[in-house]
């Protein structure tokens, strides 16, 4: 069958559309990732995590994960970016 070049256009376009918004609403900073994975269940409770020490940050990551179900939400290689924001980059006021 041949398809018509218009048709195959519009499929292109709807294509590149699909495309173009997954890659939009993928979180592609560990700050995003961290923004959009633990606001899933509560609110991001920033304040609460700058009250643990930089070193202790990362714990919180495996306790979502281990005690409160977050490892449904957050797989081991976005918790890994997580952890290593929250140590290293998290910034508190
Ligand atoms: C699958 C759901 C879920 C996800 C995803 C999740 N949490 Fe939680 N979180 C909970 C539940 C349930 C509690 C305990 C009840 C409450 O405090 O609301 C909790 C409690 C907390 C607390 C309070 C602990 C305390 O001692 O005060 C902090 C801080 C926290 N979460 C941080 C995070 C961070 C950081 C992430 C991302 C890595 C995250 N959460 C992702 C479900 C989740």
């Amino acid at each position: 069958m041949k398809w018509p070049i218009r048709t195959l256009s519009i499929l292109g376009l709807i294509g590149a559309l699909i495309v173009g918004y997954h890659w939009a609403s993928c979180p592609r900073t560990p700050e995003a990732l961290f923004k959009a994975r633990c606001s899933a269940c509560h609110e991001l409770r920033t304040e609460r995590l700058c009250e643990f020490p930089a070193t202790q940050r990362p714990t919180i990551v495996d306790t979502m994960r281990r005690l409160h179900e977050a490892a449904e939400v957050i797989d081991e290689e976005e918790a890994v970016i997580i952890r290593r924001y929250l140590e290293e980059s998290l910034v508190c006021h």
